[in-house]
């Protein structure tokens, strides 16, 4: 059994924390994988803060299992989502998309574990310095909003950088990327793509045929030009995108033209106009299984690389 700092800190089973994920990330997949042993997160996004109360609640009914939440500091109802989670009693927040240190004092009050989403060495220290518990270092391979620095570059200088335990994120699908986070400095991993592929995971058919179908050069960045990048499966939206950034589009045309699409993707299955926000992992998922199968395969897998000291890779001592 892997026990670390973040096992720990969380009062979990395993060090495998399911990334919140705007439209993806509900009650009933947060419940699965806290009940599988690892930390389910409910993705507030830009939800109004009464539905991420219901969210709350549902799960609840579902688990008896530590769960968090993760807050998108740039929703408007960021505000009104903090003061819910501590009213709810929620174990755990992550944060994404700004600094959550005007709300710290309020939730260490109420007992919450504070894990923000970092992108750099730099505010991965400004965090622990706020006050944070740990914080997932994520890396650019990633699904969703992503940063600049790989997770093999930015892992290992975040561990350096702070003293509270650091959660690797990006990249992550099998049992080499988790026994290698944790040999870069890491306490855990925090994995999104891998369970978009997953029984409980609510999204449409098409997304997970999609990432089924995906290889490993089937992903692709937009939003540069407005300063926060996203990486999502290649598609004709992608590609609109992308003609709209290199035509010169205002900041106001492209925020026109992605409102909406990850809505389009998970919950239409739209393929023509949905961003279908993925890793670049996809190309390593084959299956849909349950996300009990999914966590206790993954520990069990990674626990025999790291005794077999990756030798499989052929490396041999003398
Ligand atoms: C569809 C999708 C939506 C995401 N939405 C969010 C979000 O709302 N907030 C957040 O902090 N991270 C979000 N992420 C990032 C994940 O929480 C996680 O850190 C990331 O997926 C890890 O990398 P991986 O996809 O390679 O496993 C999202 C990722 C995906 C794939």
């Amino acid at each position: 059994m892997i026990k670390t700092r973040l096992t720990e800190l969380l009062g979990v089973q395993y060090p495998i924390i399911q990334g919140g994920m705007a439209w993806v990330a509900d009650a009933n997949l947060a419940a699965a994988v806290s009940n599988a042993g690892g930390l389910g997160l409910i993705a507030a996004a830009n939800a109004p803060a009464e539905v991420v109360r219901n969210e709350i609640r549902k799960a609840k009914t579902m688990t008896d299992k530590p769960f968090g939440v993760n807050i998108m500091l740039m929703s408007p109802y960021a505000a009104e989502v903090a003061q819910v989670v501590a009213d709810e009693g929620v174990k755990v927040v992550t944060t994404g998309a700004g600094n959550p240190g005007k709300y710290m004092e309020a939730w260490k009050a109420a007992g919450i574990i504070v894990i923000p989403v970092v992108p750099s060495a730099a505010l991965a220290k400004r965090m622990e310095r706020s006050g944070a518990d740990a914080v997932v270092a994520e890396g650019c391979e990633s699904g969703g909003h992503i940063g600049e620095l790989t997770t093999m570059a930015l892992l290992p200088q975040v561990c350096d950088a702070v003293s509270i335990p650091v959660i690797g994120a990006g990249g992550i699908a099998d049992e080499r990327g988790l026994a290698a986070a944790l040999m870069l400095g890491a306490s855990g991993v925090q994995i999104g793509t891998l369970f978009l592929a997953c029984n409980e995971c609510n999204i449409h058919e098409n997304y997970k045929k999609l990432v089924l179908e995906a290889g490993d050069t089937d992903t692709a960045v937009t939003g540069r030009g407005l300063g926060h990048p996203a990486r999502a499966l290649k598609n004709k939206f992608t590609r609109r995108i992308t003609e709209l950034e290199k035509s010169g589009a205002t900041a106001e045309e492209l925020e026109n033209a992605l409102a909406g699409s990850l809505r389009k993707a998970a919950v239409e299955g739209d393929v023509e106009h949905g961003a279908f926000m993925c890793g670049q992992v996809a190309g390593m998922i084959h299956e849909i299984r349950p996300a009990k199968e999914i966590v206790e395969s993954l520990m069990a897998k990674t626990e025999e690389r790291i005794k077999s000291f990756g030798l499989a890779g052929g490396v041999l001592f003398e």
